[in-house]
């Protein structure tokens, strides 16, 4: 009996929530705790997963390529340049969403099942065929959102249609955590969005312009070790989904202004 793989979808309905930034700053923090992790980008019609890794100019073969048999998997796969466990499945063309059937999807899955520990597939958005053939290779999923009250709503229809799928279990994560916005009930609260999606909570990720600077590098966080606030929530992310148990992330200690910040230093360091 072969090893089981975990083959996790990262959703969320809405676009732009962080889908894709969760899916490189975990590929690469699995892989850097030994796990053979395989990233596939199931976005067809806006590939940038392989962007996002700096990967884009080692791009041979896709996903589409294997599926018609023009290659094999091992030529498609794009080994990354420093964490040799990670590897990106790119997307094929665009075009490719025409014929692409459920089937050929779960097919792909599976032979890349077999190379890997993790499988993680950066959904795209909508909930149309592009994410209907994603699901269809899934066991587990995790929804991403925002605490806003439209990407909310889209999690809660993914979420429907994920449960309507079998998938199991279905993990929340809520990105772009602003603290104090969240102090002065401008933003939705965790407990809010916890008790609308009803989905036990994998993590908080905060926000974080150090997660756009790495974007555009095409090195996601989780790669230099770095300890910014993101990437401590990235880090606890991977710990949880691998069953350890570690505190959430409390928003309300996490001032951020340069007042706040000198108080914790003076509090840390000199008394
Ligand atoms: N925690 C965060 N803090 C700041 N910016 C973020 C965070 N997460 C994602 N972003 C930014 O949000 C934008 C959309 O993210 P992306 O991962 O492409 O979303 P999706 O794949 O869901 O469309 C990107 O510019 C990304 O850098
Ligand atoms: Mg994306």
């Amino acid at each position: 009996m072969a090893k089981e793989t975990r083959v996790i979808l990262i959703c969320s309905g809405k676009g732009g929530v962080g889908k894709t930034t969760l899916t490189a700053n975990l590929g690469i923090a699995l892989a850097r705790q030994g796990k053979k992790t395989a990233v596939l980008d199931a976005d067809f019609g806006l590939r940038n997963l392989d962007l996002l890794l700096g990967l884009e100019n080692r791009i041979v073969y896709t996903a589409q390529e294997v599926l018609e048999e023009s290659c094999r998997l091992d030529q498609a796969l794009v080994k990354h340049k420093q964490e040799a466990n990670l590897s990106l499945l790119p997307a094929g063309n665009p075009r490719m969403l025409d014929w692409l059937k459920p089937e050929d999807m779960k097919k792909i899955v599976e032979m890349v099942s077999e190379l890997f520990d993790f499988v993680l597939i950066d959904c795209p958005a909508g909930v149309e065929d592009g994410f209907k053939n994603a699901v269809a290779a899934s066991k587990e999923a995790i929804v991403v959102t925002n605490p806003e009250v439209s990407a909310v709503r889209d999690a809660d229809r993914v979420i429907g249609l994920l449960n309507s799928n079998g998938i199991k279990p279905i993990q929340l994560v809520l990105n772009r955590v602003r603290p104090k916005m969240m102090a002065s009930q401008e933003m939705l609260s965790v407990d809010d969005v916890t008790d609308i999606l009803a989905l036990p909570l994998l993590g908080l990720v905060l926000e974080d312009e150090q997660v756009i600077v790495s974007t555009n590098r095409g090195e996601p966080l989780t790669l230099s070790g770095s300890n910014s606030p993101a990437a401590r929530c990235y880090s606890n992310i991977v710990l949880r989904l691998q069953g350890e148990e570690v505190p959430l992330i409390d928003p309300s200690k996490e001032g951020s202004s340069i007042g706040d910040k000198f108080r914790r230093l003076m509090q840390t360091k000199i008394f």
